[in-house]
Parts: structure tokens; C-alpha cells; sequence
């Protein structure tokens, strides 16, 4: 029986497997945050005089890449990124995602949106039919945070804010429960147009475009 560590690090591997043909001089990789892109991170350790360098989505991802001996880049300095590397808090079958448990969602929404294909690398737990279980992240400027929790109980959710919690951007995030979220697109629209929202952890307007599931009979593809 294969451990939930165990199944994050064969789709970290089965990521590594997958953008190895783009490993090359000059190229530039997206890297996301959380355990399963840790494990990502030191697979790619492996490589690193292959490529040019990474852009992170966090100031964690950005300590471990450097940990390797791998250049972080600016994303302002980088104009082309033919992959981004990511974990998911949830994933649907339309690979639209829910993330943020970390609480690098922005930083991850913009470096993935820059890059030509985002793979998404989790354990098959993350694979639900309806999004919405796992509390969505809201990162929200400080001075909004009272305001935007009143709307975000207005659209039916209980948001929670993120004690003790700062982002990278030096924002908060409200965890936000109790959404049925039948039409993510609609929704992750509707929350990022709330005044003082940066931006919520629906993936769905750019969902992943391969996602990379381990199971306890091998890697699944979607
Ligand atoms: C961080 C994220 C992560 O990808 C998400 O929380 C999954 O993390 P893990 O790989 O540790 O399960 O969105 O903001």
C-alpha cells in the first residue's frame, strides 16, 4: 500500500518523465507550491544544468529551487515558459481545479498563465466529481477583508479568515466553505470582481491541460 507521500512523489516523477523533452538550454519552467511540488522541485534538481532557470510561485518554491542549484527568475524577465508544474487542493474531470492551501494561489495564477501547458501533479485523492469540498481560498488586500467576507456570505459561503496567515503579497485569505459550485467559470469571475478580492483559487477560466494522478496501480493521465 502506497503512502500519500509515496503518491505524490510518482507524479512529481511522472512529471519529470513528461517535461524532460523540454529540458533545454535556454528554457525557462514554471514551478508551483505545496508538498507535491516540493517533490517536483527536487526531481528537477536532478536536471538543473539542463535549463536555463525556473519562475516560482512562492517564496517557498523559490528557497528549494535555489536549494538545487537552480536560478530563479523574475517572471517581468521571462517572455515564453512552455510548461508550469503544479499541485491542486481538488481537480475535476474537466481538470478545472481549486487551490491556494498554501496560500500561493495568485502568484500561481499569473506564473501559470504565462506558461504554454499547465500539468497538474497530484494523488488520485484530489480527483472529485463537483468542486467545492476543500474551502476555497480568497486572497484578499487587508483594508477589504470585513467587506469582501459580507459578499462572499451574500453568494451562500462561510468564509473563514486565515489566522495568523500572510501571503507572499502581504495580503490575507479567506477559506471559504459551503459554495455549490456548479459553474466555476461564473463563479471564479464573479469573486475576483468583488472590490478588494487579488484573486480567488478557482482554476477553471485556464484549467490544467494534463494532470498526472498516482494511484495505487500506477500513474493515471487526464
Ligand atoms: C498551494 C497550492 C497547492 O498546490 C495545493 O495546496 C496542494 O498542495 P499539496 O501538494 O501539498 O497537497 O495550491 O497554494
Amino acid at each position: 500500500m502506497l503512502s500519500s507521500h509515496d503518491l505524490k512523489l510518482a507524479a512529481a516523477r511522472a512529471a519529470i518523465d513528461l517535461i524532460e523533452p523540454y529540458l533545454l538550454p535556454g528554457v525557462v519552467i514554471g514551478v508551483g507550491t505545496g508538498s507535491t511540488a516540493d517533490l517536483f522541485i527536487d526531481g528537477l534538481g536532478v536536471h538543473q544544468d539542463r535549463f536555463r532557470g525556473a519562475v516560482a510561485s512562492s517564496e517557498r518554491s523559490a528557497a528549494r529551487l535555489r536549494g538545487h542549484g537552480i536560478e530563479v527568475l523574475d517572471l517581468n524577465a521571462v517572455d515564453a515558459m512552455p510548461v508550469y508544474v503544479d499541485g491542486a487542493d481538488e481537480i475535476n474531470a474537466k481538470l478545472q481545479m481549486i487551490k491556494g492551501g498554501g496560500g500561493a494561489l495568485t502568484r500561481e495564477k499569473i506564473v501559470a498563465s504565462v506558461a504554454e501547458r499547465f500539468i497538474c501533479i497530484a494523488d488520485e485523492s484530489k480527483l472529485v466529481a463537483q468542486l467545492g469540498s476543500f474551502p476555497l481560498p480568497v486572497e484578499v488586500i487587508p483594508m477589504a477583508c470585513a467587506a469582501v467576507a459580507r459578499a462572499l456570505a451574500r453568494l451562500g459561503g462561510k468564509p473563514v479568515l486565515r489566522a495568523g496567515f500572510v501571503t507572499d503579497n502581504g495580503n490575507e485569505i479567506l477559506d471559504v466553505s459551503g459554495l455549490g459550485i456548479l459553474d466555476a467559470c461564473l463563479l471564479e469571475s464573479t469573486i475576483n470582481n468583488l472590490p478588494g478580492v487579488v484573486t480567488n483559487g478557482l482554476f477553471a477560466l485556464r484549467p490544467a491541460d494534463v494532470a498526472l494522478l498516482a494511484t495505487q496501480n500506477g500513474v493515471r493521465r487526464l
